[in-house]
């Protein structure tokens, strides 16, 4: 069924439970494609779905309008969650216009190799839909090039694409009418994995966004805000993990080919709990990169440890670095450790990440074959030491050297 979200405007979008996997990010409570209808002089549909959910966006509509009567068909964004469906729209909606940016346009134009009639807007740019005014404006980068977001003035709802929004599966349409932590926890999670890399689009964002009266802010995944709590709390997340800024908390990931790097992490774990940091400790091979990345993004302290394979990296340890990487996070204390037999190598390559994101640098620590409790005692102990002191004494990478500013 069809949600209203006010008179006139309503959610006519597809609820995907099954989604797992989601361009590499894991979505453990499955996904919701948004799209919304305004019925107004002009019959307006706001995005669309993944393609396969095409038969769903329109039994919606239908329940509310024959799809022939839509005018417009506004594109915020043209990745294929969104815009996948728009063929399917387009065929039972003869006299619809395509609204969406000129990088939209080109997108849509290489997925979907069609000839639709276009209007193209920019940043606030106004169309009149009746009693209705839509206003434009572009967020580059909030995911793709094409971004932007729809605010209906006199309704005062934004809608906002992919920003603010959540992989959530689940037949509430309003955050208030579920557990905001949960809503929260997969607000984190969809930034960790789709959003940090943008933290300066974001904040461009958030300056347009924080000069509009919101009273609904409706994204195109999860569920909507609509209370002036939530919309300020998902405001000041988004403020907050722009700006890098995260708790006194450590993330402790590792992988472990005999145990002995599982000791070391555990002995880590031990200094955090003397120090009462608030820590979680995932072993790679069985925690997915992708889960633990919201983890990563909240934390000031970035434990990594693998043994070395190969003259190399344990597979998976590697892999969360390269996924790391590609996010870019700033503002953050790292350490490698790990064990190793004939040649310690591991220290350095991680290293070197957290040089090219320009972190802080603990001292590494490696052990030789098998720790012993002393050693691992004396690792806690050393941890903690170096926990406690001031992080100027330690390694920075020169900004001038730094690769991913
Ligand atoms: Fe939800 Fe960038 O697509």
């Amino acid at each position: 069924m069809s949600v209203q979200l006010k008179e006139g405007i309503y959610w006519v979008g597809a609820i995907d439970w099954k989604l797992r996997n989601f361009h590499g990010f894991i979505t453990p409570r499955g996904g919701t494609y948004n799209a919304y209808l305004i019925i107004d002089e002009k019959v307006t549909l706001i995005d669309s779905t993944k393609p396969e959910f095409g038969p769903e966006l329109l039994r919606r509509i239908r329940e509310i309008i024959d799809p022939s009567e839509i005018d417009y068909v506004i594109c915020n964004h043209a990745e294929i969650d969104h815009s996948g469906s728009i063929p399917s729209v387009m065929a039972v909606a003869p006299k619809a216009k395509i609204i969406t940016s000129t990088k939209g346009k080109a997108i849509l134009e290489r997925h979907h190799k069609q000839t639709w009639e276009y209007e193209l807007v920019r940043t606030n740019d106004e169309l009149s839909i009746g009693k209705r005014t839509l206003k434009f404006a572009t967020i580059p980068m909030v995911h793709w090039p094409d971004s932007m977001v729809t605010y209906a003035i006199e309704d005062k709802i934004l809608f906002s694409n992919d920003a603010f929004g959540q992989q959530i599966a689940t037949w509430e349409r309003f955050a208030d009418e579920m557990s905001m932590d949960i809503v929260m926890e997969e607000n984190q999670r969809y930034y960790a994995n789709i959003v940090m890399p943008f933290a300066n689009p974001v904040k461009n964002a958030l300056k347009l966004v924080g000069g509009l009266e919101c009273e609904m802010i409706a994204p195109a995944h999860g569920v909507i805000f609509r209370t002036p709590e939530h919309i300020a709390a998902v405001l000041e997340s988004y403020r907050k993990w722009s700006n890098h800024e995260a708790d006194n908390r450590a993330v402790i990931v590792y992988d472990t080919m005999w145990q002995s790097t599982t000791k070391m992490a555990e002995a880590i774990q031990a200094a955090c709990e003397q120090l009462n940091i608030s820590y979680t400790i995932h072993n790679l091979s069985e925690d997915n990169l992708s889960l633990v990345t919201h983890e990563m993004m909240v934390s000031k302290y970035v434990f990594v440890g693998s043994p070395v394979l190969n003259n190399g990296l344990m597979p998976q340890v590697a892999a969360f670095l390269h996924y790391m990487k590609g996010f870019a996070p700033k503002k953050k204390v790292g350490m490698a450790f790990g064990s190793y037999g004939w040649s310690a190598q591991s220290a350095k390559i991680i290293n070197s990440t957290f040089e090219k994101l320009c972190w802080d640098i603990l001292p590494s620590i490696e052990i030789d074959y098998f720790p012993d409790t002393e050693e691992l005692e004396a690792m806690t102990a050393t941890v903690i030491k170096n926990l406690q002191a001031d992080p100027e004494q330690f390694a920075h990478a020169n900004p001038g050297e730094c690769e991913l500013l």
